[in-house]
């Protein structure tokens, strides 16, 4: 990726939670970059610690939660070093996040009108403060996410609505003030399946009309093919393989991406292959070396002791995993052809 467009560079980020016996060392070491106006997909088992990474970025980590290294450079601000004034400025008027559980980032007390106005407000981005801008912005925000009557919903309270409606709610106040950065975890997780499809078009949509980068996460492979331009995939707290998104659907190198496809469900009566058997290791001890060691079918002595870095196999695909230490390894087994 070239150095110049990038829009959102996280360094050897480690993050660990306070917990009772002691420290989870979740997230152990992740480099990530994301380019302007491209969208990024972020993959892997549930409790891998997608939602943790995220919620570094825009530092809204739960309160057990430390940083003891790293860097998140974003748009030209070191986003774990500025002031708290700075960051705000950030949040409010350059990335927002659609949260794992949308309705419970809507007030039930307040009205949507107060609440999308309130979010426009906070971000400074109306001159003045002035009631009657603000006013339209949340009703653009409404339309722009093709909500039906948009004044009738203004005054509308989250009960009121259906949970597509309140799902639309909080993508509209997520793009009503983001400018740069969209960040949506799962954001289509208990709804209908036709309703998931609507909003992440829409989503999609948004991202490309302003010209908006996007890191969504999903659990869903289907999804992370269909609308993004590169994947990063994640196990236990590290980056462990990322592509061009068609790239790595093609050709996944890593024996943890491997098993992830091969759990797909497929359409040609093969059924449901072995996926990866075992679990995800513990946080509080986690191994030396590589953290996919114990469920990897390939481990050699090395991965017990050394962590592997981001190996380039092709052009815009790496993985971290030994096999690939010298380049693409002609491995008929590993190779996934
Ligand atoms: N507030 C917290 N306190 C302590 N540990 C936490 C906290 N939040 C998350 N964790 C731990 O961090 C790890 C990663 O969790 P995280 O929610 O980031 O994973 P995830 O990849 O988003 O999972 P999912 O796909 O289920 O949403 C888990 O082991 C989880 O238990
Ligand atoms: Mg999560």
């Amino acid at each position: 990726m070239k150095e110049g467009n990038l829009l959102l560079d996280i360094k050897d980020l480690h993050v660990h939670y306070q917990v009772y016996g002691g420290k989870t060392k979740v997230i152990d070491g992740i480099d990530f970059q994301v380019e302007a106006g491209k969208k990024i997909g972020l993959v892997g088992e549930s409790g891998c610690g997608k939602t943790t990474m995220v919620r570094s970025v825009m530092q809204v980590l739960p309160t057990q939660a430390r940083i003891p290294k790293g860097e998140v450079f974003f748009d030209g601000d070191a986003l774990l070093k500025i002031s708290k004034r700075d960051l705000n400025r950030v949040r409010g008027q350059k990335m927002s996040m659609i949260f794992q559980d949308p309705t419970a980032s809507l007030n039930p007390v307040f009205t949507i009108g107060s609440q999308i106005e309130d979010t426009i407000r906070y971000s400074g981005m109306v001159k003045g403060n002035d009631k009657k801008v603000i006013h339209e912005k949340a009703i653009q925000a409404l339309k722009d996410c093709s909500m039906p009557d948009p004044e009738r919903l203004l005054k509308c309270y989250p009960f009121e609505l259906s949970g597509g409606m309140r799902q639309r709610v909080c993508i509209a106040m997520a793009l009503a003030t983001a400018s740069k950065l969209m960040i949506a975890d799962e954001p289509t997780t208990n709804l209908d399946v036709t309703i998931q499809d609507q909003v992440l078009r829409l989503i999609r949509q948004l991202c490309e009309k302003k010209n908006m980068s996007l890191i969504l996460i999903t659990h869903s492979l289907g999804v992370a093919r269909m609308m993004t331009d590169w994947i990063y995939v994640m196990y236990a707290g590290q980056i462990v393989e990322k592509a061009v998104t068609s790239r790595i659907f093609e050709h996944p190198y890593h024996p943890y991406t491997v098993g992830l496809m091969e759990s797909i469900p497929k359409l040609t009566g093969e059924g449901i292959m072995e996926g990866i058997s075992g679990k995800l290791p513990n946080y509080l001890n986690p191994p030396k070396g590589c953290r996919f060691q114990d469920r990897c079918k390939k481990v050699m002595e090395k991965c017990r002791n050394c962590k592997p870095r981001l190996f380039p196999v092709e052009e815009n695909h790496q993985v971290a995993c030994f096999l690939y230490e010298r380049g693409r390894a002609e491995d008929p087994e590993v190779s996934h052809e």
